[in-house]
């Protein structure tokens, strides 16, 4: 895809050398006022930028902003996020990405805010979301599953984010049945995937996730305060959300890949090795009951094994899970 001016000077200037604005006039085809104009744009962005009369330009520090332009130089995937719809603010990132999937959208289709309002969790629940702080994407996927091994697809995203976050924070990220990312036993990613199809056909899904990039204590509710954490929290340290999103799409696409190819054997024992969830002491919250007991597997599906004190063993297809700790 063809890159736009700003796009291109911004991508030379992660080089971290000077860039010769005379270059880049030529190379766009463009006079060098307009360059400068473009630099402009990214210095209100919050770029700071050296300028030279005899060197051109040079970048000093980058913002953390989520802007197409900024994401697509850390994207190095094939599919995910090659067509990136930014927003600044947005109800829910679902709701948009379902209609943008309605209107014949193509699989990897990224929607991101930088605001949002109305986010939404599992069963209902609302999702917090902090401006400048937090990462909330939906991808659009439009995968050639069976209503039944759709299920599964939360459990590979969250292997996948939880690889990607552990790579790019060196912290250690640990996997929640089904789908939430947990570091020292707090939550720190949520994902959300809503089918549209029916019980024979999956017509698309819609893969939401949000992340807990560099919330400080007082951001997050004061009644999540001992279940939920942020990746600043925990690692001390900011962390730019371009790159990290980058990141997240590559290991989102492999991991997504290699399910389609090979099937949910190969994701099992992967998710099995990350998990906080597996030879803990559990609480099952289902539809009408709790069920306290030992998860003991994930099986050939991704459902939860649970034993209960009887010894009699139930498999989990949806439900909440609290995790006890183990006497
Ligand atoms: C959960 O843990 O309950 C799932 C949380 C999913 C939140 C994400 S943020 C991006 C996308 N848009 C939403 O409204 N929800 C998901």
């Amino acid at each position: 895809m063809k890159k736009s001016p700003l796009e291109h000077i911004l991508n030379q200037l992660l080089s971290g050398e000077f860039v010769s604005g005379e270059e880049l006039a030529q190379y766009l085809n463009i006079s060098r006022t307009w360059v400068w104009n473009q630099i402009k744009i990214l210095k209100q962005l919050g770029f700071e930028i050296e300028s030279s009369a005899k060197k051109g330009y040079k970048l000093i520090s980058i913002p953390d902003v989520l802007i197409p332009p900024l994401i697509k130089p850390y994207l190095t995937t094939d599919s995910l996020g090659k067509k990136i719809y930014f927003f600044e603010e947005l109800p829910s990132t679902q709701d948009k990405a379902k209609k943008l999937a309605e209107q014949g959208e193509e699989e990897g289709t990224l929607i991101l805010c930088e605001s949002q309002l109305k986010g939404r969790g599992r069963r209902g629940r609302q999702w917090v979301h902090v401006p400048k702080k937090s990462l909330s994407f939906s991808i659009i996927l439009r995968p050639n599953l069976s209503p039944s091994e759709v299920m599964q697809l939360p459990l590979v995203a969250g292997l996948a984010i939880c690889k990607a976050i552990g790579a790019h924070t060196n912290l250690k990220a640990e996997l929640k049945w089904p789908n939430d990312i947990l570091i020292n036993n707090k939550k720190v990613v949520g994902i959300l995937a809503e089918i549209s199809g029916d019980i024979e056909f999956v017509n698309y899904v819609i893969l939401g996730v949000g992340i807990n990039v560099n919330l400080d204590q007082e951001d997050i509710p004061y009644e999540l305060q001992d279940y939920a954490t942020s990746l600043y929290l925990e690692g001390k340290k900011n962390f730019k959300r371009a790159h990290l999103l980058g990141n997240i799409l590559m290991y989102l696409e492999y991991w997504y890949n290699i399910y389609l190819k090979e099937g949910f054997k190969s994701i099992r024992t992967k998710w099995i090795d990350m998990s906080n969830t597996i030879h803990r002491n559990v609480i099952v919250f289902l539809k009408d009951k709790k069920l306290y007991g030992k998860a003991i597997d994930l099986d050939e599906n991704g459902n939860l094994m649970v034993m209960d004190n009887k010894n009699k063993i139930h498999k989990i297809m949806y439900g909440d899970v609290t995790l006890r700790n183990n006497s």
